[in-house]
């Protein structure tokens, strides 16, 4: 990318405006972390309720001071393991970061991002970027450049292209502000894995949890999140066969494992990759490919039951979740 794109990025950014960045998960809708207006004005254009925290994106492990506090030693294991890369570390917060940015809490969420066009913004702007992701709230997180100009248009000053995302849907969120470790958004580092970093036990992430009142708000943790226009429900192996040829009124179209074994069948199918981390990489595309396809429904064939599936099946029943909800 050409530097003087990544130069005026930086200084839109200390102008108060917002500019959307690539990240090797998904695009992010970046504004000056320590400024005000801009964190108020990033909340204006997602449409998300002030109360919810941001993820503050850092340059370097040495700007972690200027946002948390009581750093444990853990962190440092994990950020010399994962960083940069789709790790988010929720810490305790340091009196100066505000309010905006976590939502009232007394903690932060922060993470340093393994893209070039993002660190190359990030040591430009030599400060925290607040990105959320790239979409007005509660649709699909955006995972090309083109996605974010489709759903923000006029309302973002910039956005920089880097290409489509490689992990493709978010960061794992770990929460290390207390003794007992727990994730709270599942993602492609698995819990195992930060375990046999730390060498200790960590929380599975637990749908029922989310709910919880004590539980810190993440607004990925809302049922209703990364959900496309057209309703969505999940669908065993098994069933999806039968599920297809029995739909008359309804207009479907299909992600599965699978191709289509109905000869000559008019539905749009997607057939999906086998592997967790390709099937995270095209998810939210093929979910928004299904969703331009004017059906009645998404069919999604269930995702395996095993841990390395475990962010693309919590993306999956959010997305279906919001289904149930919208026929009642
Ligand atoms: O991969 C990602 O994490 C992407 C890219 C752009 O970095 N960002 C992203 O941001 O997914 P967003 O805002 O869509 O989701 C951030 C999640 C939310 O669920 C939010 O509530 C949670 O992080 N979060 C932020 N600060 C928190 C805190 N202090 N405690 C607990 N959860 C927090
Ligand atoms: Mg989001």
């Amino acid at each position: 990318m050409d530097s003087k794109e990544i130069t005026k990025a930086a200084n839109l950014l200390r102008e108060g405006k917002l500019v959307a960045l690539p990240t090797e998960t998904v695009y992010g809708l970046g504004a000056d972390a320590s400024n005000r207006s801009a964190l108020e004005l990033l909340y204006r254009i997602k449409g998300r309720p002030t109360s919810h925290p941001v993820i503050v994106h850092l340059h370097d492990e040495q700007q972690l001071k200027h946002w948390a506090i009581d750093i444990p030693d853990r962190v440092w294991l994990l950020a010399d393991a994962f960083w940069p890369g789709p790790l988010t570390m929720v810490l305790k917060r340091a009196d100066s970061v505000l309010d905006q940015v976590t939502g009232g809490q007394d903690t932060v969420a922060l993470r340093i991002p393994n893209h070039p066009v993002a660190l190359a913004l990030l040591k430009e702007f030599g400060a925290g970027i607040a990105a959320p992701s790239a979409n007005r709230f509660g649709r699909l997180s955006p995972t090309k450049a083109d996605d974010v100009r489709k759903d923000l248009g006029e309302d973002v000053s910039l956005v920089l292209n880097g290409g489509d995302c490689l992990v493709g849907i978010e960061s794992t969120i770990v929460d290390l502000s207390s003794e007992n470790i727990r994730i709270l958004r599942p993602g492609m580092i698995l819990a195992s894995e930060i375990e046999s970093v730390l060498s200790e036990p960590v929380s599975a992430h637990n749908a029922a949890d989310s709910h919880k009142s004590d539980s810190p708000r993440t607004s990925g943790s809302l049922p209703s999140h990364y959900a496309p226009k057209t309703p969505v429900q999940i669908v065993s192996s098994d069933g999806l066969q039968e599920r297809v040829s029995t739909t008359k009124e309804e207009k479907v179209s299909v992600l599965s494992f699978r191709s289509s074994l109905v000869d000559g069948s008019v539905t749009p199918w997607i057939v999906a990759p086998e592997d967790a981390s390709e099937y995270a990489r095209c998810l939210y595309s093929n979910l928004r490919i299904l969703d331009s396809m004017n059906t009645d429904l998404i069919l999604v064939e269930a995702a395996p039951v095993s841990e390395e599936w475990n962010g693309v099946r919590d993306r999956l029943s959010r997305a279906a979740h919001s289904t149930q909800h919208s026929k009642h």
